[in-house]
């Protein structure tokens, strides 16, 4: 010990969330146990694609998940996560790793977080029962007719139901003449 009194750092742990699943959820569920306070970003902005929900829908699914844990917040960011997570004194990043080949992306971005911010980044490897379960690969399943009971949580699959019966075309039968 060096003397000086260690504080348990806030985390935060940001995402595209388009949507939450029950990987990212368990990844909440973990960190939670760990730190103090943890605050779960929202990119407005996704870089990959056209996100499929509203920024208020991805935060309000977050919102009804997560609401068995008492020590987590829900907030969006735009631009830079470095300049975000400092905004909000965050003092830890928090990242999930899926399989190996995620650590090669995320090991950059680490360094580069760091290097911009002075926040280091905290990986929590995935449970391996969700090391496949990714938010593209869910919504293909789904909006392909598949079951994704086991992917998202409870709130998450209210919401795409909805979702699919809005984008649903006009069946031939139901056309007016
Ligand atoms: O869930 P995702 O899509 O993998 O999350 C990616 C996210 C939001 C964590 C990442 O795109 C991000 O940090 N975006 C903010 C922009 C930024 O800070 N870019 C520089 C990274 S070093």
């Amino acid at each position: 010990m060096n003397g000086k009194a260690h504080v348990s750092p806030s985390a935060i742990y940001p995402g595209s969330f388009d949507p939450l699943t029950l990987g990212h959820l368990d990844v909440i569920e973990r960190a939670a146990a760990v730190f103090p306070r943890v605050l779960v970003a929202v990119v407005v902005n996704p870089q990959k694609r056209e996100p499929l929900f509203t920024l208020e829908e991805r935060k309000q699914m977050i919102l009804s998940a997560t609401k068995h844990i008492g020590n987590v917040d829900v907030a969006d960011f735009r631009g830079l996560l470095a300049d975000f997570a400092k905004s909000a004194g965050a003092g830890v990043i928090v990242k999930g790793l899926r399989v190996v080949s995620d650590f090669e992306n995320e090991m950059s971005t680490a360094l580069m977080n760091r290097s911009l911010s002075g926040i280091d980044t905290v990986f929590v490897p995935s449970d391996p029962k969700y090391s496949f379960v990714s938010s593209s690969l869910v919504k293909e399943v789904f909006f392909l007719g598949g079951e994704i009971d086991a992917y998202v949580p409870e709130a998450v699959l209210h919401v795409m139901r909805a979702k699919r019966a809005n984008l649903r075309p006009t069946e031939p039968s139901e056309e007016k003449s």
